[in-house]
């Protein structure tokens, strides 16, 4: 949405019609079969970056203690009590904003997940300069994402969606470099999978990654 939108729309949009596109979208076997395996990995206590309406909860396994997320939208919040009462451990909202996790102490968090959230943090590098600092030094931080494309031509047309589509999707970001920010912010980047989960131009949109990425 361009800057000739009424206010009134956009934030009607951002915060009250995105919440519930997402709450729907980002469920559902396709989705699922990229996020389970990530969230299955943590253990202990989870920083869950971008928390939405909890689709990670369903999928952490019983090794996970407690979940603290990081998630600025409270309709995705209320949309989020079913699971959080399914999950049935502590389930806090320790943040508004992943770049300040003030109330997250140093190394007491022991894995990081996000799922498809690094793209639309406003101030990523702040984010895991926090997300680094409240993770112990033998913690993971386990992701799945989109980023940016490993071929020119599919870069050309995330540069040239990006400025159009971050208007209408929330601050999404198809172009992030999502394992060199990491690297950016101190981590060694293992990542795991990486491939086109769409054909032709959808190809913007469709450079899934999953990998882990450890304090160095
Ligand atoms: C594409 S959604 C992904 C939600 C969820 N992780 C999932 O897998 O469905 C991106 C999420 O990042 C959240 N987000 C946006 N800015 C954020 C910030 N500064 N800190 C933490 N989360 C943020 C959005 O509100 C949204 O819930």
């Amino acid at each position: 949405m361009g800057d000739t939108v009424p206010m009134g729309l956009r934030s009607w949009w951002d915060e009250r019609a995105l919440p519930h596109l997402t709450h729907r979208a980002c469920q559902g076997d396709d989705i699922d079969r990229w996020r389970r395996p990530v969230c299955r990995r943590a253990t202990g206590v989870v920083l869950d970056i971008g928390f939405g309406s909890g689709p990670n909860l369903p999928h952490y396994p019983d090794a996970v203690t407690r979940v603290l997320a990081a998630e600025p939208s409270e309709l995705a919040w209320d949309l989020a009590a079913g699971r959080i009462a399914d999950f049935g451990r502590p389930v806090d909202r320790a943040s508004r904003d992943a770049a300040d996790l003030s109330e997250v102490a140093d190394d007491s968090v022991d894995t990081v997940v996000s799922a498809w959230a690094l793209c639309t943090v406003p101030e990523l590098p702040a984010a895991l300069a926090e997300a680094r600092r409240v993770l112990r030094p033998v913690g993971e931080f386990h992701f799945v994402e989109h980023s940016l494309a490993p071929d020119r031509g599919t870069v050309r047309v995330q540069r040239a969606v990006q400025p159009v589509w971050g208007r209408v999707a929330g601050g999404c970001h198809v172009d992030r470099d999502l394992p060199r920010m990491l690297e950016d912010a101190k981590f060694a980047v293992d990542l795991e999978q990486s491939r086109y989960i769409a054909p032709g131009p959808l190809r913007a949109w469709g450079w899934f990654i999953t990998g882990t990425a450890r304090p160095t």
